[in-house]
């Protein structure tokens, strides 16, 4: 469910006309609805309320500071040192974390770049995000520990600055999950975690540190997941591992069961955040429940992003060139694997259509081909870089479109600009948040000078 929809045949994203956001700033640009942000930010809030998680967003999938925001307004954690977060609601994840990048998390203190509005600025300095300084450090909540080196330097580096911080372990579970074989993460042979054998001898081994408390368990078992079964079982090895781990002398008192749930890439693609919590909950609550009786310390976290991100923002790109060749045609937009890589690198289905229709043009329904009324057209539509695979869709059905027409593309709020890049020399493309009836642009759309201006001043 969001709010993008056609109302007499013309696409609005909230209370805005969509083609009012591309007179205004031109394209390509994405556009995210805030009330969609809220509306999947209370949703996973209610179904996982009876484990009561910490939801650290996962910046990676839509880092702009002004969706980050009102998320932290909401009460989310982050899974990185941004938007003026709390830093007891950060975990900080990755698997080549620098020594630079440990210090700042353990000081928790990053320089307000320059370049931040006064709001966003405001915002820092009301969490305290800048008031910590090397003197009063204060750590994020939780690292989520990667490797045994990893974990040995944040040990050595708390130990430098004298601060005690909480560490996880990241572990692979063994259950495949995810999309594509490039989200899937928690299989035995991927770069992600440890094993579960090598999470107990680190327990033990970290076991009186005293500047790192090892105690908690991470996973994150892939991306884009429709069905809430492998999580299930996931979230079972890891409770498993969990008791190993307190037979062992070493309880656990955080367990971070990362992010992954999928979203809507064709209408009715994913359960939804109650589906999984329907599975997950039963399988923590008990945990919980104990805890609180023995006077003991649990914290669930969760690491959702996509589901937050994915169906709040579309991609707005103009029609250049209709080329017919090979029998065969071609729809060129201005948008292309330089703004949304997805297509290009998971064969990803973006769900795209023509922001203004005919009434027997309305799709009922986002899918590969909609049933409507009225004709409909096979087109690769496909960008303007010197790449075979640069497209965005392959022998898509799509109503005719001239050059100049508009083309929504749709669930791209998550892993779409922050995946963008400069190739063939493209300017990053503008970002927009409707909220009701106004749009602001919350990133103006890069120029040739600023790209210009980093090799310029060397
Ligand atoms: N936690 C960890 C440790 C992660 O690595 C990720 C995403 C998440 C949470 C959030 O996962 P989500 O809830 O968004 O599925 N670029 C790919 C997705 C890569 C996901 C990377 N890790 C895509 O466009 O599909």
């Amino acid at each position: 469910m969001d709010h993008f929809a056609y109302r007499n045949g013309r696409l609005a994203c909230e209370g805005v006309d969509v083609e009012s956001i591309a007179h205004a700033v031109g394209t390509p640009t994405y556009v995210y609805s805030a009330a969609t942000l809220t509306l999947h930010v209370k949703r996973l809030a209610e179904a996982f309320a009876p484990i009561e998680p910490l939801m650290c967003f996962a910046v990676k999938c839509c880092p702009n500071v002004h969706v980050l925001r009102p998320l932290v307004d909401m009460g989310l954690g982050m899974d990185v040192l941004a938007a003026g977060c709390d830093p007891s609601k950060i975990v900080f994840a990755g698997v080549g974390k620098t020594e630079a990048e440990i210090r700042a998390a353990l000081a928790a203190h990053i320089a307000t770049p320059a370049h931040l509005t006064p709001d966003a600025r405001a915002a820092r300095a009301l969490s305290g995000a800048d008031a910590s300084t090397a003197d009063s450090p204060r750590p994020i909540a939780c690292f989520n520990v990667e490797s045994e080196g990893e974990l040995e330097a944040i040990a050595r580096i708390a130990r430098q600055m004298g601060v005690r911080c909480r560490a996880a372990l990241r572990v692979n579970p063994g259950v495949k999950a995810g999309g594509h074989a490039y989200i899937t993460t928690a299989d035995t042979h991927s770069k992600f975690g440890v094993s579960p054998e090598h999470a107990l001898e680190l327990f033990k081994r970290f076991a009186h540190d005293a500047h790192v408390q090892v105690d908690g368990l991470h996973m994150h078992i892939g991306s884009s997941i429709l069905t809430p079964e492998p999580y299930a079982e996931a979230v079972r090895r890891l409770l498993a591992l969990a008791d190993q781990a307190s037979a062992a002398g070493a309880p656990i008192r955080w367990l971070d069961i990362g992010g992954g749930f999928g979203a809507d890439y064709h209408t009715g693609d994913a359960p939804g955040a109650e589906a999984f919590a329907r599975v997950i909950v039963p399988l923590i609550k008990p945990r919980l429940d104990t805890a609180r009786a023995r006077g003991e310390e649990l914290r669930i976290v969760i690491e959702p992003g996509r589901t937050i991100a994915a169906n709040a923002g579309l991609l707005l790109t103009r029609v250049q060139y209709i080329k017919h060749a090979a029998g065969k045609k071609y729809i060129v937009t201005d948008a292309g694997m330089q703004t949304l890589l997805r297509p290009s690198l998971y064969q990803a289905f973006h769900f795209m259509w023509p922001t203004r229709v005919g009434p027997q043009h309305e799709p009922p329904t986002r899918t590969e081909r909609p049933t409507v009324d009225g004709v409909l057209e096979a087109a690769d539509v496909v960008g303007p870089v010197c790449e075979s695979g640069d497209f965005l869709a392959k022998d898509r059905a799509l109503p005719p479109v001239a050059p100049g027409d508009l083309i929504a593309i749709f669930a791209a709020g998550a892993y779409g600009m922050s995946m963008a890049s400069r190739y063939n020399s493209h300017c990053l493309p503008a970002e927009v948040l409707v909220r009701g009836e106004s749009m602001t642009t919350i990133r103006r759309r890069e120029t040739i000078d600023d790209q210009l201006a980093h090799e310029l001043t060397v």
